[in-house]
C-alpha cells in the first residue's frame, strides 16, 4: 500500500473528533490499547472477505444488524443473547427463503460511537457538547457527563472483548444448533403472526433435519448443523482507537495490516470525503470494509472512492451500504448502480433501509415507519432486478428487546405508544417482532428472485 502507515490518517483533515481536554491522557490510553491483545484474528477477517466476495457475486446473502449505538448501561448477557437470537432467527428465515448461505454480521462488540450533525446540543439555552456515544461521553445532559473522557476507549475495549467472547461461545457452543430452532422464540414474540410463521418454518426445517439425521448427518457429527460463523462490525469512527488496534498479520504470507477491533469496519456517510482521514485509514487495512452511500453520493465521486479503497479490485473487499430513503431509493440508487456496473469495479451492494427513513413524531421522538423501511427494501430489490445486478444484503438497526421505537408492524406500535419503551441511545431500532417481519419480507423477495432466475435459465436453455 503506497505511502500508507497506520497513523498516516493523522496528517489529513478529519471530521467528528471529540474535543478532549487532556491530550496526554488520550496518548496514554492509545498506548495502553496498542499493547492489548487483538479482539479478532486476521485470518477471520480474511475469511469474512471471502464470504463477502460470495455476497458480491450473489452466491451468499448478507445480514448485518444490531444496535444503532451499543451502550454501557445495556451491556449484559441477556441483551447480547437476545440480539444474537433474533439475528439467528432472521438468518434462518433468509437462508430458507433464498436457499443461499447467509453471512451474519452483528453491529455488536464495538458499535459505541456516533457521528453527530452538530458538535453542540442546546436545550433551554444551555449548550453542551453533543453525546457522541458511550465511547466518548455520557448521554445525560449535564456538564460533567458530556465532557469527552478518553478512559472510555479502554472501557469499550473491555466491553467489546466480553461481548465477543459470549458471541463466540453462542456461535460455537450450541446456541446456534439448528435442531433447537423451536426453542429460539422470545417470549413476547409468541402469539404474533410472525411467531406462527416462524414456527411453521421451523417445523419444515425440522423435517429436513430428520431426513438428514436418518441419512446419518447429525449435529454431533456435522458441525455445520450445530454452529454458525458470526462476525462483528462497527463504524470506524474514532481512528485513534482503530489505529491502536491495527496489527500486522504475522502468520500468513499476505502480511497485511488488519483492524483487529472487529472483523469489518464501515465508513459513515458523514466521513467519506476522499481526501480526508477516514478514507486514508480504511484504504490501508486489509479487512472487508463497508462504505455508506447516502442520497448525496455522486456517481463519479463514488467510482473514485471505490478505486481508492479497493485498488486491486478484489471481490469481497468493499461493500456499499445504500441508505437513500424510501422515496428516493429508485432515483438515487440507479445512477450509482449504472456507473459501478459500467466501470467493472467489483463491490457488494447492501440495503440500509433505516437511516434514510428517520422522522420526528409529533411527540418529539425520532422514529421510523415500518412501511417506509419495507418500501426501501422493495425499491432496492427492484432497481437491482432491473439492472441485473446483485441485491447482496440488508443492514438493520434492531434489538432483541421489546422496544417501541419504530412504528408499525404486527404489534402495531403507533406514535402514541412510542414513549412506552423507548430506550435507544441514538436512532430508533426495530424490535424483535418487527425484525422478524422484515426478514420474512426479504426472504419473499429473495425467493421471487430465485424463481425469476430459474425461469430465465429455462428460457435460455
Ligand atoms: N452453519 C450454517 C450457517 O451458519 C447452518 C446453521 C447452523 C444456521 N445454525 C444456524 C443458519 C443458525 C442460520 C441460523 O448458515
Ligand atoms: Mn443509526
Amino acid at each position: 500500500m503506497i505511502d500508507w502507515k497506520i497513523d498516516s490518517w493523522r496528517k489529513f483533515p478529519i471530521k467528528q473528533v471529540p474535543e478532549y481536554s487532556d491530550m496526554d491522557k488520550v496518548a496514554s490510553v492509545e498506548k495502553e490499547l496498542s499493547i492489548r491483545p487483538p479482539l479478532v484474528f486476521a485470518e477471520e477477517a480474511r475469511r469474512l472477505r471471502k464470504r463477502m466476495a460470495d455476497v458480491a457475486e450473489g452466491k451468499a446473502f448478507l445480514l448485518q444488524g444490531g444496535d444503532c449505538a451499543e451502550s454501557f448501561a445495556e451491556h449484559n448477557a441477556n441483551n447480547i443473547r437476545d440480539s444474537f437470537r433474533v439475528l439467528l432467527q432472521m438468518a434462518v428465515v433468509l437462508t430458507f427463503g433464498s436457499a443461499l448461505p447467509v453471512i451474519k454480521i452483528g453491529r455488536l462488540a464495538g458499535q459505541y460511537s456516533k457521528p453527530r450533525s452538530s458538535p453542540f446540543e442546546v436545550i433551554n439555552d444551555v449548550s453542551l457538547p453533543s453525546y457522541r456515544g458511550d465511547m466518548v461521553n455520557d448521554m445525560a445532559f449535564e456538564d460533567k457527563a458530556r465532557e469527552p473522557n478518553p478512559e472510555r476507549l479502554l472501557q469499550v475495549y473491555d466491553k467489546s472483548a466480553s461481548t465477543l467472547n459470549l458471541l463466540r461461545a453462542f456461535a460455537g457452543g450450541g446456541m446456534a444448533d439448528l435442531t433447537k430452532l423451536h426453542e429460539w422464540n422470545l417470549e413476547f414474540v409468541s402469539g404474533t403472526n410472525e411467531a406462527i410463521k416462524y414456527k411453521e418454518l421451523a417445523s419444515q426445517i425440522t423435517s429436513a433435519l430428520e431426513f438428514m439425521n436418518a441419512c446419518g448427518m447429525t449435529p454431533e457429527n456435522t458441525a455445520q448443523l450445530r454452529e454458525t460463523e458470526f462476525y462483528t462490525s462497527h463504524e470506524g469512527l474514532l481512528l485513534n482507537y482503530e489505529e491502536a488496534l491495527t496489527r500486522k498479520d504475522t502468520i500468513t504470507e499476505e502480511k497485511g495490516w488488519f483492524a483487529t477491533s472487529a472483523h469489518m469496519l464501515w465508513v459513515g456517510d458523514r466521513t467519506r470525503s476522499i481526501d480526508e482521514a477516514h478514507i486514508e485509514y480504511m484504504r490501508g487495512i486489509a479487512n472487508p470494509i463497508g462504505l455508506k452511500c447516502g442520497p448525496s453520493t455522486d456517481p463519479d465521486d463514488l467510482l473514485r472512492l471505490i478505486e481508492k479503497l479497493n485498488p486491486l479490485n478484489q471481490a469481497g473487499r468493499l461493500t456499499l451500504i445504500a441508505r437513500m430513503g424510501s422515496a428516493d431509493v429508485y432515483k438515487k440508487l440507479k445512477p450509482l448502480l449504472t456507473a459501478v456496473k459500467k466501470s467493472g469495479l467489483i463491490v457488494g451492494w447492501c440495503c440500509d433501509p433505516m437511516h434514510g427513513n428517520t422522522v420526528k413524531a409529533s411527540s418529539g421522538f425520532k422514529t421510523r415507519k415500518m412501511d417506509d423501511i419495507m418500501a426501501e427494501v422493495r425499491g432496492f430489490f427492484e432497481v437491482h432486478n432491473e439492472m441485473h445486478t446483485v441485491p447482496g444484503g440488508v443492514h438493520f438497526e434492531m434489538t432483541g428487546q421489546n422496544v417501541t421505537e419504530c412504528v408499525g408492524g404486527v404489534y402495531e406500535v403507533n406514535e402514541a405508544n412510542l414513549a412506552d419503551r423507548y430506550h435507544t441511545h441514538c436512532d430508533p431500532r426495530l424490535n424483535a417482532t418487527q425484525s422478524l417481519e422484515l426478514a420474512f419480507l426479504v426472504a419473499d423477495l429473495l425467493a421471487e428472485n430465485r424463481t425469476n432466475l430459474a425461469k430465465k435459465i429455462v428460457a435460455v436453455s
